[in-house]
């Protein structure tokens, strides 16, 4: 039950999706935390805060992902997204999972680490020819979204002059995915973008395959056992391009404000007492990227923590207020590198879990020290503060003015 009238479900998921609760979503999830792990919002609709309960709902393929392709009108935003692996439920999900995942494993990933490595550098020695003299710079225009779309797109096959395209039309795509998602308008408009754009590589890759993701997906396509159809070939690189750098990018400036906030940390971070991996896990959790997602409840009978779930019932899966729920984490707001047992839901969890989440550890964890060690005097900027992104769903930063000089 609520504590109060303006602490229920459907106050808090107001609360969140207005500009305050996108900016500061913490103290919302605190209260809902107090209200229980799984409330109503109405008789079908649930929000899901606990960090067992969402771990449950994520596991359970009775809860399936909202992908009917009718649901999206003609928006083609929503359509595009209907038809990834990210939308798509059993039998198709596990058939384009087993086609996808192969690019995407632990050894593959690994074999990485040089490429990141060279991205990194090269960054690094940028940014120092941009901040000389004390001259500021925005980490997220000149790092924090240059590192992790340059590594998808070597995986792709995208040719480096076409990136800087790619910020833009992704943020405007991935707008669809806010509750109060704009569909249409520039979110559509950017599907018909990448549409185009991929639809030309899809034909060069066919004529001329590279070692690339494109040309294998094309094959997969092209193969006799035709195991994607047009439409998924071209979602499915779509999503991969922009899962493949949006979130990321915000993993790499949520961590480094707060590294920039916190001298302390960043000084063990220097000094290896507290390791790069406990570090990125941490902020995983203090500041995911991802912030929620949704099921549907596709069978009868569903219970999560004694809720009883009706068959068709959407559920709000709030995954940061997962990650701070105060039975799971003591002091949840408090960031602390040296927690115990720290497995955040930022990356989801069961059949979806993210496909690029060693990729992702894997940026980070090359980024976070070759940054501190590249520039000991690395500060923000005192005179700009850090725009965020006015998201709720993603959450990270438009822009981070920062001094690489003291
Ligand atoms: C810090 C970075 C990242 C975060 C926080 C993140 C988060 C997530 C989350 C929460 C999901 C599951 C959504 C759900 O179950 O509803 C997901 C799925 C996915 N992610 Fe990521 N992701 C990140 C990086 C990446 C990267 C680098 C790639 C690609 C190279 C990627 C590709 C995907 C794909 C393809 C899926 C769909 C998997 C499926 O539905 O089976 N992600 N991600």
């Amino acid at each position: 039950m609520a504590s109060s009238p303006d602490e229920s479900a459907a106050a808090i998921i107001q609360a969140l999706v207005s500009p305050a609760g996108r900016a500061d979503p913490f103290p919302l999830y605190a209260a809902a935390h107090r209200n229980g792990a799984v409330q109503a919002i109405t008789d079908t609709v649930f929000l899901v805060v606990g960090y067992a309960a969402v771990n449950q709902v994520l596991r359970n393929p009775g809860f399936a992902l909202p992908s009917d392709p009718t649901d999206a009108g003609d928006a083609a935003a929503l359509r595009l997204m209907n038809r990834s692996i990210l939308r798509t439920n059993p039998p198709d999900h596990g058939r384009m999972r087993s086609l996808i995942s192969q690019v995407f494993t632990p050894r593959r990933v690994g074999a990485l680490q040089p490429t990141v490595v060279a991205a990194v550098d090269t960054l690094l020695e940028a940014l120092a020819d941009s901040g000389a003299d004390g001259r500021t710079v925005d980490f997220m225009d000149r790092f924090a979204f240059q590192l992790p779309v340059t590594v998808i797109c070597e995986l792709l096959g995208i040719p480096m002059a076409d990136h800087h395209q790619f910020r833009p039309l992704a943020s405007a795509l991935t707008a669809a995915l806010e509750l109060t998602g704009d569909v249409d308008g520039p979110a559509d408009e950017a599907a018909r973008e990448l549409g185009k754009y991929f639809t030309h590589l899809i034909g060069e890759r066919r004529t001329t395959p590279g070692d690339d993701l494109v040309s294998a997906l094309v094959a997969a396509r092209d193969a006799d056992d035709a195991r994607l159809s047009d439409e998924e070939l071209l979602a499915n690189l779509i999503l991969l391009l922009v899962a493949g750098f949006e979130t990321t990018t915000d993993l790499l400036g949520n961590g480094l404000t707060i590294l920039l906030d916190r001298p302390d940390l960043a000084v063990a971070v220097r000094s290896g007492q507290i390791t790069t991996a406990a570090f990125i896990e941490e902020a995983l959790r203090y500041e995911s990227p991802v912030q929620v997602t949704t099921r549907v409840a596709s069978a009868d009978g569903l219970v999560v923590e004694d809720v009883g779930i009706p068959a068709g019932s959407d559920l709000i899966l709030l995954l940061g207020a997962a990650n701070r729920d105060p039975a799971r984490y003591p002091r949840p707001d408090r960031f602390d590198p040296t927690r115990a047992d720290n497995k955040p839901l930022s990356f989801g969890a069961g059949q979806h879990i993210c496909i690029g989440n060693n990729l992702a550890r894997l940026e980070a964890s090359v980024a976070f020290p070759r940054l501190l060690d590249r520039f000991p005097g690395l500060s923000a900027d005192p005179g700009r503060q850090p725009v965020r992104r006015d998201r709720l769903v993603l959450r990270g930063y438009q822009t981070l003015p920062i001094r690489v000089r003291a």
